[in-house]
């Protein structure tokens, strides 16, 4: 049965996160680092070695990080790849002794925007590729690696013989464009509105399991600024024109997505907002 007393950020934990090269997760990775005081195997993945390392160094630069006991692990791959997934999850996972860990916990930050520049009739065969491999990095992939995540820690709860952690948690992000249509984002849309009905699976499947979806509004990352500049339709371009000038830092959407985790109150598999806890960014 998970513990749902232990506050979130108070037992030694394992977090694997995807995406953690820049943007949100590396937000989360270094927020993460700060917050968990006894104990942390950060395994962070991404396709840019150098930006992973980054991440690393901005982790191991704070003070607190000398003090506490904590491990980073770089993990370089491309999560979209199907030949080399198999490979890629196996060292994500590798060495990982789920008994040395009160609390496990998945990311699944990681996710494209697709291509903003059509509209859904402007698709054509020729597309089916790049649909295929869409849909395997940002919904196949996030499935995958929970079953995975599952098989390694959950598998050890009922069993006292065998240690694990008490607490399991399952963070993926999400997205407006999960629940509204936006013209000329059909990719990001459907990949985000499968994604969410995905981790809500989830969570009526592993009642012991905290699944967060959570969505951060519009936050300064190279994704938001590449729908920004690549946007076809006048309307949706308008918008995340507007959504840029509003957008606030990683940091901020991450410090309300901790503090949502460290309440645990919310509906484990329901879609939780920063701009509904906030309020919409009011600068720009
Ligand atoms: N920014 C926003 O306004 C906003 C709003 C709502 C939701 N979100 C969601 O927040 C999450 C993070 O977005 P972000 O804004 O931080 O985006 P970002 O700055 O573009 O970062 C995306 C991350 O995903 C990784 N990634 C992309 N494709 C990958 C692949 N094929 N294999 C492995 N890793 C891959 C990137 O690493 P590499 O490039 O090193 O591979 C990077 O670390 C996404 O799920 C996004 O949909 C963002």
């Amino acid at each position: 049965m998970a513990d749902t007393t232990q506050s979130f950020f108070g037992t030694p934990a394992v977090a694997i996160i995807t995406g953690a090269s820049k943007g949100i997760g590396r937000a989360i990775a270094i927020e993460f680092a700060r917050r968990f005081s006894e104990g942390l195997l950060l395994v962070l993945t991404g396709r840019s070695e150098k930006d992973l390392q980054e991440t690393a160094s901005l982790i191991k630069a704070d003070s607190s990080f000398l003090s506490s006991k904590m491990t980073v692990r770089c993990v370089v791959g491309d999560l979209q790849n199907q030949a080399t997934i198999q490979n890629l999850i196996e060292r994500l996972f590798e060495n990982i002794d789920p008994s040395q860990y009160q609390h496990a916990i998945l990311v699944n930050n990681a996710a494209s925007t697709g291509d903003v520049s059509k509209y859904v009739r402007d698709f054509g065969l020729n597309d089916v590729k790049e649909l295929q491999d869409y849909v395997f990095l940002n919904v196949n992939c996030p499935l995958i690696l929970v079953s995975k995540f599952l098989s390694i820690f959950s598998s050890t709860i009922p069993d006292t013989s065998e240690k694990g952690p008490s607490k399991i948690t399952i963070i993926q992000l999400s997205s407006n464009a999960a629940l509204v249509p936006i013209k000329g984002w059909s990719m990001y849309c459907t990949g985000k509105a499968a994604r969410a009905a995905l981790h809500k699976i989830i969570a009526a499947e592993e009642p012991n399991v905290r699944v967060l979806s959570y969505s951060p509004g519009p936050v300064a990352t190279d994704m938001l600024r590449y729908s920004r500049d690549n946007t076809r339709d006048p309307d949706t371009s308008r918008m995340t024109r507007n959504s840029y000038e509003r957008s606030v830092q990683p940091i901020e959407t991450v410090t309300v997505m901790c503090q949502v985790l460290e309440e645990d109150k919310y509906e484990s598999g329901a879609h939780v907002s920063f701009t509904d806890i906030v309020g919409p960014p009011k600068n720009g």
